[in-house]
């Protein structure tokens, strides 16, 4: 197995700025790991991801992407290797759901039946039916629709490497549910590697092979979920462990109580 992301003593300092939002971050990801990052807003995990496809210039340190410095890489040639849903899904306005998801395709240089077959197997991986949604334009979506197809469009050209930003925050819980399934199917299926922030705890231990733990630009623990919720590394990750037990057991004692009231 070889080694998909880097990070050497990596750290950001953005120029207004008089704190590091990344700071002397280093890791390894193996390739098919998927990989969530989990953290309070603002800790930086945005940040990070923006440095692996040179969105954001780290002010120290290195990254590789397999194998390969990516300063040394055109950035527009690595980013066509590389799948990104941005954190405010960022789909083209003007342009219909199929032709978004057709960008890197297009760009590529894919004949246009492939192109059009692709299109209507992504909307139908994501759950919205091609005939319906493949002409239409993002502001005619709701929220969670057009997070659908910014993942789509992510997983378009079959990149290798996958960074997921909060893809699912506008998603109600019986769809993101879904979603998580299938990303996890599609992780099963192929050999991706995923790098995939989220604010939700269930979430990061759910679909994490590893999860990293984020605060204040630093990893406080970077490890699988089992060893996390076993061996939280210190008093933060405990907190953090805690406030989810808590949720899950109140989840189970209203689901107990529920039965007995309808049972
Ligand atoms: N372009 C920028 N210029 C200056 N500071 C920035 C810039 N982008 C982000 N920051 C700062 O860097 C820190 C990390 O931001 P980042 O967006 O990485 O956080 P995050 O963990 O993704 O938060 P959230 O969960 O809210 O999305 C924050 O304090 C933020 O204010
Ligand atoms: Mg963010």
């Amino acid at each position: 197995m070889s080694t998909a992301v880097e990070f050497i003593h990596v750290g950001k300092k953005f120029a207004d700025s008089t704190y590091d939002a990344v700071r002397d971050v280093s890791f390894a990801v193996e390739e098919g790991e998927l990989v969530t990052i989990l953290g309070t807003s603002g800790c930086g995990k945005t940040t990070l991801l923006k440095m692996v496809n040179r969105l954001q210039q780290p002010t120290s340190g290195t990254i590789k992407v397999m194998g390969e410095d990516i300063s040394l890489v055109d950035p527009v040639q690595l980013r066509q290797k590389i799948g990104y849903v941005i954190q405010q899904i960022g789909l083209f306005p003007h342009m219909t759901v199929g032709s978004n998801i057709a960008t890197v395709p297009k760009i590529l240089g894919w004949d246009k039946q492939r192109i059009t077959e692709r299109v209507d197997e992504l909307l139908t991986l994501v759950n919205l039916p091609p005939a319906e949604f493949r002409d239409r334009y993002p502001a005619q979506l709701s929220g969670g629709q057009q997070q659908r197809v910014g993942l789509a469009r992510a997983l378009a050209a079959d990149p290798g490497l996958m960074l997921l930003d909060e893809p699912f925050g506008a998603i109600d819980a019986i769809n993101r549910g879904n979603l998580q399934d299938e990303l996890l199917s599609i992780h099963q299926k192929s050999h991706k590697t995923f790098l995939f922030v989220t604010h939700d705890i269930m979430e990061a231990l759910k679909l994490g092979t590893r999860v990293m733990i984020m605060d204040s630009g630093e990893i406080w623990q970077f490890d699988t979920p089992e060893n996390i919720l076993k061996h939280p590394a210190d008093a933060y990750v405990e907190k953090l462990m805690d406030s989810f037990r808590q949720g899950y057991a109140f989840a189970l004692e209203r689901k107990s109580m529920a039965g007995e009231r309808d049972g």
